[in-house]
């Protein structure tokens, strides 16, 4: 599978279904690496809240008119954004994770951003190979059990100037 056949667009109000939907095609371990518990699906309502997350933003990717991917940037601070990825389990591995913490990194650097964080359980082995396949310069370290993936957003934008 290719993503050159992939999307990827600022999601609005008229996304929300959508990524419910997406969010119940997905399997138990996926749901549960996303979001740190098993949980059996989402409400209405949090879909809501991750297409506009207070204070931050949110990607879809789309294939042949169907939300495939979600990335959700919400604000930490007024330097910081903290990201959550999903990608239907049928289109994990083709690079659909990668281009959407790619644009989720360039779209806080161009709101004036200073770092994205990610937090991932530790037997989570594939954000880690993710950010760096975006082309970010992840660091790490452990915080209550629970990996924190930081990127320093800076170079995001010094490389934005140079290839302006
Ligand atoms: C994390 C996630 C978003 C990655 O999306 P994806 O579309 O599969 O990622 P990509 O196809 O862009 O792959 C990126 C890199 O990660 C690697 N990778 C993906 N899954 C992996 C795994 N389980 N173990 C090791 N490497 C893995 C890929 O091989 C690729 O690297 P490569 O091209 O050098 O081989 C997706 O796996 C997912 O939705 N996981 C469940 C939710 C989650 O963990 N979210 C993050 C916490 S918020």
């Amino acid at each position: 599978m290719t993503t050159a056949l992939v999307r990827t667009r600022v999601a609005t109000e008229d996304d929300v279904a959508a990524v419910l939907a997406l969010h119940e095609r997905c399997s138990a371990q996926t749901l549960e690496q996303r979001f740190h518990a098993a949980v059996p699906g989402i409400s209405l309502r949090l879909a809501r809240r991750l297409v506009l997350p207070p204070g931050g933003w949110s990607i879809v990717a789309e294939q042949c008119g169907q939300v495939v991917g979600h990335g959700c940037a919400g604000r930490l601070s007024d330097t910081g954004v903290e990201v959550g990825l999903l990608v239907d389990d049928a289109f994990q591995g083709s690079g659909i994770g990668s281009r959407l913490m790619r644009d989720l990194a360039q779209g806080a650097a161009e709101r004036g951003f200073g770092s994205l964080v990610c937090e991932v359980e530790p037997d989570n082995e594939s954000v880690l190979p993710t950010v760096r396949k975006a082309g970010l310069d992840p660091q790490t370290r452990y915080v209550d059990g629970v990996l924190e993936i930081v990127v320093p957003l800076g170079r995001v934008a010094d490389c934005d100037q140079q290839t302006a």
